[in-house]
């Protein structure tokens, strides 16, 4: 391990063994408690971005430290030749607090929406025809590096130099209801929708088009999936996004927030659509292991607590009022999108600016496609704290944004 050592070596040293793929910003985290980190030269930051919605509960939550550490001494792996009870206890949770019947697990938000729509096209394939193999996903969606959901994702810059892409895909504009009226037919497998999409600007898919997709798919026999890998387990301030509109998909993936920095993914679906995967049609070496279910259940507890949900959306709440009055203040581009703590900020100019002045004054924040502050602060922030990011927004804006 990397132990006392400054930021500039672990950045050389790092350059010099670890492919090249992130833009990384010049620090190195490494440790946090509650809703702060620390940097390697101790400077201490406001987690305002969780990892990326990962860290919805905060770092060092005493509960996900005690499940790690419990189970860590009792079996870490056994690989699903064998029944993982605690495998059993978080398929539990998550069926009895959603729409699901069945969950199958993986280790991350691509793993669980490759698995979704290789059990989209299983399904239509038993069910209809060999024709029946097309996925229609969004425009500015984003749903993971593979090779399937590169395509699925409806962003160009992350598809090139990948084809040739697999067959199958095509996107529709977010909340263009005539358009997927005009795109889905017996061909089409599955229409897949993050209820809010995060990376491509935190914009909330409307009722009225998921109203709009789930006809469309019951009228032609396909599968509707939610993506809540980013928006789900709380970050809407209900446990999952989808609980804020009447309609219901049949297969949901998620991520992100299920392990509390341990990796986890998982794919809930309805008993009539799982039932298309048997024995050998699909498998996970990590999927569901010992240590991630544990963990999984010790989140999950934690955010199915009586309250808990109220406390985050009055708390979000606030964020968001405070974030309004500086929109107003500053006169920045347009209203604040998202939903409870996915929140975004359109300012259309000096995004990047902004993050990095944050950083430097010790608040983390995003970036989304250039134009959007992206906020998902942890579900546990206090009061306190929302006003600290407040006060550092604010003394940003007035220096950076009429300059
Ligand atoms: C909505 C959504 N789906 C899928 C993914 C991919 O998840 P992972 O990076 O765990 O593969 C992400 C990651 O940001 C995401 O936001």
């Amino acid at each position: 391990m990397l132990e006392g050592i400054h930021t500039e070596e672990i950045i050389a040293r790092g350059q010099a063994v670890i492919m090249n793929t992130y833009g990384r910003l010049p620090m190195a985290l490494t440790r946090g408690e509650g809703s702060w980190v620390w940097d390697a030269e101790g400077k201490k930051y406001l987690d305002f971005l969780t990892g990326l919605a990962v860290n919805s509960l905060g770092h060092s939550h005493p509960a996900i430290v005690s499940a790690i550490q419990e189970q860590a001494k009792l079996l870490l792996h056994t690989s699903n030749l064998y029944w993982i009870p605690n495998q059993v206890a978080l398929a539990e949770r998550l069926v009895a607090n959603s729409f699901a019947d069945k969950a199958f697990f993986c280790n991350s938000g691509a793993e669980a929406n490759e698995g979704a729509i290789k059990l989209a096209r299983k399904y239509a394939k038993k069910r209809y025809d060999e024709q029946k193999f097309e996925v229609i996903s969004l425009e500015s969606s984003f749903h993971g590096r593979t090779l399937a959901t590169l395509t699925a994702t409806g962003q160009k810059k992350y598809q090139e130099g990948y084809e040739p892409l697999p067959a199958g895909f095509s996107y529709v504009k977010l909340n263009d209801s005539t358009e997927l009226e005009a795109r889905v037919n017996d061909r089409t497998a599955a229409v897949l929708i993050e209820p809010i999409q995060g990376e491509g600007g935190v914009y909330p898919a409307d009722e009225e088009f998921l109203q709009t997709a789930r006809r469309l798919c019951d009228k032609y026999g396909a599968l509707l999936i939610y993506d809540e890998v980013q928006c789900g387990l709380g970050r809407s301030g209900k446990l999952f996004a989808y609980e804020w509109s009447s309609v219901t998909p049949d297969i949901m993936t998620l991520a992100k927030a299920l392990g509390g920095g341990i990796p986890i993914g998982a794919i809930l679906a309805t008993d009539k659509v799982a039932a298309a995967f048997q024995p050998g049609d699909h498998a996970s070496t990590f999927g569901g292991n010992p240590l991630a279910t544990a963990v999984g259940c010790a989140v999950l507890d934690i955010m199915l607590a009586e309250g808990f949900f109220q406390d985050v959306q009055k708390r979000a709440a606030y964020f968001r009022s405070g974030l309004e009055k500086l929109a107003a203040k500053y006169q920045t581009a347009g209203a604040i999108r998202g939903q409870g703590m996915i929140l975004g900020w359109p300012v259309a100019k000096s995004g990047p600016e902004i993050v990095e002045a944050c950083r430097k004054q010790g608040l983390l924040i995003n970036c989304v496609g250039g134009l959007t502050l992206r906020f998902l602060p942890p579900l546990i922030a206090r009061e306190t704290e929302i006003d600290q990011a407040l006060a550092i927004l604010d003394s940003i804006f007035s220096q950076v944004w009429n300059g």
